[in-house]
């Protein structure tokens, strides 16, 4: 416990909670939190699931089989993949629990597992550190487009993290890139756990695809959070090998007690949105809220002098600041705006920060002057 850092966003926090106590109007693009609200029917589903006393008592541990079902189904319609609902899908508190648990279920003390820098740090500490294994870094590079150099990683690793599309970097993988990551780990042995919150928040006409699109000895792991405005509800789901998901399972058998039946029976309404491939209109509606803000904070952004690029996945910006970002970050607070210091997601990510697009178009405007005064 004494190797680990505070978690990032718990630091932010509370220096957010410290400022807004002196006064100040904060506008915050730290945590990566949705601001639109869940989708009605979502909602309804849901209030309508919990006047039924049965969806009041213990659920199953590993999840409902409706939900399990809605998953399977949904990778059939969306990825043209297709998954036993009994063995290769487990409902989850939220995916960061399940990136979390894998570990635990298949990691010794001591053993390596690679996880990207910059990175979401459930990987290298909630999962690895935690087992008293070894987070094997490898860097993710702006001048790669933030997808590692595949060859080059050490075979001796017993687990593989990676999470496109990318937080911190809005990166997004190229289907070349996920076949070679996934032959990668069948010649080395190596458990691929894919990271995809983010599949559906994609722009530009990209369309991310499920890791097991290129084989299926992998592990993916997703979320209603992001997809359908959904953190504060904790549903998630990981789906693909069945041993893989079979440790899991057991692994949550010990721990928790599954994720409320009344939330868990409203994913085949929220999944059942998907009548194939397209995203449904009440995703849409928020990608392209996203989408605009994305526009105006990439554009003035720039006329403030960074080199930031256009993401096509997440809501994340992630820019180079040219300088100290834990500086940059404090004067940025002091003027009121909120943002990520990139050094919390690795020592790649030092001289960055990132901005998550939770913010309206006004306040994003806002934030923008704010720092031209600041920066000028
Ligand atoms: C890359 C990544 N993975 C996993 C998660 C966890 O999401 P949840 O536990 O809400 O499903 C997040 C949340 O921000 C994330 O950014």
């Amino acid at each position: 416990m004494k190797n680990i850092p505070p978690y990032i966003f718990a630091q932010i926090e509370e220096r957010v909670e410290r400022k807004k106590a002196e006064g100040v109007d904060v506008i915050d693009f730290g945590v990566g939190d949705p601001d639109l609200p869940t989708p009605k029917p979502i909602v309804d589903e849901i209030k309508k699931q919990l006047d039924d006393p049965d969806n009041h008592r213990y659920p199953s541990s590993t999840g409902e089989r409706d939900a399990r079902v809605a998953v399977a189904e949904w990778y059939a319609r969306r990825f043209g993949v297709e998954l036993n609902p009994d063995r290769e899908v487990v409902i989850l508190l939220g995916s960061k629990e399940g990136l979390a648990n894998i570990a635990r279920a298949f990691i010794n003390p001591g053993d390596k597992v690679l996880c990207p820098d910059p990175a979401y740090p459930v990987y290298a500490q909630g999962a690895t550190m935690l087992c008293d294994a070894q987070p094997a870094k490898f860097p993710l590079y702006a001048g790669d487009d933030f997808l590692p150099d595949i060859d080059s990683l050490p075979q001796d690793a017993k687990m593989l993290y990676l999470n496109y599309p990318n937080n911190p970097t809005g990166a997004v993988a190229t289907p070349g890139f996920l076949k070679k990551a996934m032959k990668w780990c069948a010649d080395t042995k190596t458990i691929m756990c894919y990271d995809a919150p983010y599949s559906e928040m994609t722009f530009d006409d990209y369309v991310a695809p499920s890791i097991l699109e290129f084989g299926r000895q992998a592990v993916e792991f997703g979320s209603l959070s992001k997809t359908f405005n959904m953190t504060g509800y904790r549903i998630g789901y990981a789906v693909g090998d069945a041993n893989l998901i079979t440790g899991l399972k057991k692994i949550k058998t010990q721990i928790d007690s599954g994720a409320p039946k009344f939330i868990q029976k409203a994913m085949p309404v929220a999944l059942g949105e998907y009548k194939g491939r397209k995203r449904p209109q009440m995703v849409q509606d928020c990608v392209d809220v996203y989408e605009a803000r994305r526009n105006v904070m990439v554009k003035g952004l720039r006329k403030l002098g960074f080199d930031v690029k256009m993401p096509k996945g997440t809501f994340y910006l992630f820019f180079d600041v040219g300088g100290s970002e834990a500086e940059f970050s404090n004067k940025m607070l002091d003027a009121g705006v909120v943002v990520t210091p990139g050094g919390g997601y690795g020592k790649n990510g030092e001289g960055f920060v990132r901005m998550a697009l939770t913010q309206p178009k006004e306040r994003i405007e806002e934030a923008l002057e704010r720092m031209r005064k600041v920066l000028v």
